[in-house]
Order: structure tokens, then sequence, then C-alpha cells
């Protein structure tokens, strides 16, 4: 496959509270500059301050939800939205219980057979095309270099789907379900083709424990090895790190 390597803007602020506040503004001005934008939105512990600061900026009267549209990357399979542990539940507690948003969704992780999860997958894939796809894209990455739940495999063309989790993916979730094997070994997430469609991306990610996977992603080849390297053939993409995610790159850009 041959692609055009682009070479994404690489931020590093000082540390978590001042990487989330840029990739904050990264949003507030993509709603301020389209009302009705289209927001692609992660789960994970990285994006919260992020959102944090959105629901902050919803309060103060600063953003207005009302028009716009989110759809979530990924969701646990199988998974009932009213369990504390999907990702449904996450997204409502963290963000949108407080803010203004009518229409945000998520991958459905119940749909029965195959069949039916392939079903409610073109479904989604079908409703971000019909919402005039997604105009801005937040990514965190997995320590497998996933991004949503495309693990290690997952081809630059890959679509909204079933995707069996890595083992190191459920061990870094066993702590939030109680144990490794209460982690589900399946999930349904965004293809890397559906993520590189949005029209911006944003690749956030904090702590040292990343600067590894980050450094993979970055400055090694572009390989379905490591599907987060992918997001370096977009031509609007930007990587936003603290000094400790970013403490691996070969060249450590400054802001
Ligand atoms: C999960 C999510 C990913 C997220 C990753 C990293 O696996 N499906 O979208 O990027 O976790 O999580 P954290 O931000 O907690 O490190």
């Amino acid at each position: 496959m041959t692609f055009q390597l682009n070479t994404p803007i690489v931020v590093v602020a000082p540390d978590y509270a001042h990487l989330c506040e840029r990739v904050a503004d990264q949003i507030s001005a993509q709603m301020q500059a389209r009302p009705n934008a289209v927001l692609g939105l992660a789960t994970g512990s990285t994006p919260l301050g992020v959102y944090e600061i959105l629901v902050q900026r919803y309060q103060n009267g600063e953003l207005d939800f009302s028009g716009v549209t989110c759809f979530n990357l990924d969701e646990y399979y199988p998974m009932l939205p009213e369990s504390p542990h999907s990702y449904q539940a996450f997204m409502q507690e963290h963000l949108f219980r407080h803010i203004n948003c009518r229409r945000w969704l998520v991958p459905d992780g119940q749909a029965g057979s195959p069949a039916q999860v392939a079903q409610s997958c073109r479904e989604y894939e079908t409703q971000i095309k019909d919402a005039g796809g997604i105009d801005l894209q937040l990514l965190g990455i997995g320590r497998t270099g996933h991004i949503g739940f495309n693990e290690p495999g997952s081809p630059p063309d890959s679509r909204s789907r079933l995707v069996s989790l890595a083992p190191q993916t459920r061990e870094d979730a066993a702590e939030a379900f109680g144990g490794f094997d209460a982690v589900p070994q399946q999930a349904v997430s965004m293809g890397v083709g559906t993520i590189l469609e949005a029209r911006e991306i944003i690749l956030m990610a904090s702590g040292a424990a990343k600067a590894e996977i980050v450094r993979g992603a970055w400055s090694g080849e572009v390989t379905g090895r490591v599907p987060a390297s992918w997001v370096r053939t977009h031509p609007n993409a930007a990587l936003y790190l603290d000094q400790d995610a970013a403490s691996r790159l070969e060249e450590t850009p400054q802001e």
C-alpha cells in the first residue's frame, strides 16, 4: 500500500493540566467556528481533564453544545449501556450529563449475533456520514498502539466492526473491571479508515507509561503493527503530549 506521509504537528505541554487546556482550546475553537460541529470523542483517563474544562466552559456560558453532534470511538462487547463499565456510562458521567449536547452516539455493544453487530456497525458508519462526517476526532493511544480499539494488525482501511482486545489492553482495564477475566474479550470500534476520514485529528497522550508507544507511533515506521502510526498519513493531524509522554521522542519539540 502506498500513502503520503505527512509531518503532523507535535505540541508538547509542560504538564497534564496545560495539555488539557491546549486540547480544550482546539475543540472550543472548532465549536465556535462551527456551532453544528461533529466531534469524535474518546474514552480512557487521558481526555478526562479536557472534558472537565469543556464542562466548565459550558457552565460559564462560553460554549454551547446544542447544535453539536458527538460520536464515540468504541464500546466494549458484550456490554449493556446501563452497565457502570460501559463507555456509554463513562461519557454520560464525565461529559454529557453536564452539558446541553442533544445528539451523542456510542457504538452499540449489545447487538446480538455477529450479523446484528455487523449491521449496527454499518448503521454507525451511515450515521457519521449522514451527519456530514467528523470535523474533529480526539484520540488517545493504548499501550499496544491502538486508537479506538484498533489493535495491532488493524488495516488502515478498516471500518467500524467487532474487534478482539489484546491481552495488554485487557490487563490495562483489569483494575476498573475488578480483574482481568472480567474484562470483555471484544469490543466494537470505529475502524482506522473511519478515524482517518475525520477532517482533523488530535491524538493526545500523557505520562511516562505512554512514552515508548508514542515514540513507536511517531518516530518508527508507519505500520499496522502500531495502528496509531497511521495518523501520520493524515493531512491535518496533531500530536498533543505532556513532557513525560514526549520524553522518548527522538527530537522533542517545544511549545
Ligand atoms: C481504551 C480506549 C482508547 C483509549 C485507551 C487509552 O482502550 N478504547 O480509546 O485511547 O483506552 O486509555 P487511557 O487514556 O486511560 O490511557
